[in-house]
């Protein structure tokens, strides 16, 4: 595992943008490159990036296919909270030269949703797999929504939210926990580590204890993220506001040997 360290968000967010940006340019076959994305707070920094460069010319998105992580369930598309709209708003709408057939992103309003959830990953295996999965964690460490205990070799399916990601994640419903769904559809944390390259996106005070978990801690469904220790091409990109909880030890291993990164 990389953990690369930035200075703050802003910071963060442009390595990471970067990062994948090249990976795009570097893919030089003939099948699309498949990206993986995350919504939440998380991205926006990354998603700007990518835009300016995209609207610069400096970067395609022309031979790009993006499978998203989750939506809730029961949310319209039109529904401002709902993935796809954050999506839409943060992303897609901006690029000139996304092809919308490209998209993926997990219909809430499915009239079968285990349906849709295996109609999901038999695309991604359709296009070979994922080359590269950009995610975002929450306090509690879920990856996608696969909140603590959900299996470490999870397919994507129909997922309980805890009490405690709707309380979180009521800031974007008017502050009511009662108003966020209590359900969503998400891959699995088999679907995210099967992808060959998984970059996670952790930043601020709030996530300290969960990047710690999921860099110090053992192997561990208590913590879905502690998943990509096991994986041969997971990258933290993370702030040092983030780094609170990591031992010293840790902190400064990880600064010696990607020095070369730090912006
Ligand atoms: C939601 C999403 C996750 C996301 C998490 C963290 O619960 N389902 O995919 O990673 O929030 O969000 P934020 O980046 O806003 O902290």
């Amino acid at each position: 595992m990389r953990v690369v360290i930035q200075d703050n968000y802003e910071k963060m967010s442009l390595w990471a943008a970067h990062y994948i940006a090249g990976k795009i340019r570097a893919h030089m076959q003939a099948r699309p490159f498949v990206l993986g994305l995350p919504t939440g707070s998380s991205p926006i920094g990354v998603y700007k990036e990518l835009v300016r460069m995209n609207k610069a010319g400096e970067l395609s998105f022309a031979n790009v296919v993006t499978f998203n992580m989750d939506e809730y369930l029961g949310l319209p598309r039109e529904h401002d909270q709902s993935y796809w709209y954050f999506m839409h708003d943060n992303l897609f709408d901006h690029l000139v030269d996304m092809k919308p057939e490209n998209i993926n992103i997990l219909n809430g309003m499915a009239a079968d949703p285990v349906a849709e959830c295996a109609r999901y990953e038999e695309k991604i295996a359709s296009y070979g797999g994922i080359d590269l999965f950009m995610g975002g964690i929450g306090v509690d460490g879920h990856l996608a929504f696969n909140e603590p205990y959900t299996s470490l070799s999870s397919r994507t399916g129909v997922r309980d939210l805890t009490t405690d990601t709707r309380i979180v994640n009521s800031r974007f419903f008017g502050n009511d926990p009662g108003k966020v769904p209590a359900q969503a559809l998400s891959v699995g944390i088999g679907t995210v580590t099967d992808s060959k390259e998984v970059l996670v996106l952790i930043s601020g005070h709030n996530k300290a204890r969960a990047l710690a978990a999921t860099v110090e801690g053992g192997v561990s469904q208590k913590w879905t993220c502690s998943a990509l220790q096991m994986h041969n091409g997971a990258i933290i990109a993370c702030d040092e506001a983030a780094c609170g909880e990591l031992t010293v030890d840790t902190y400064k291993y990880f600064l010696d040997i990607e020095k070369k990164e730090r912006l």
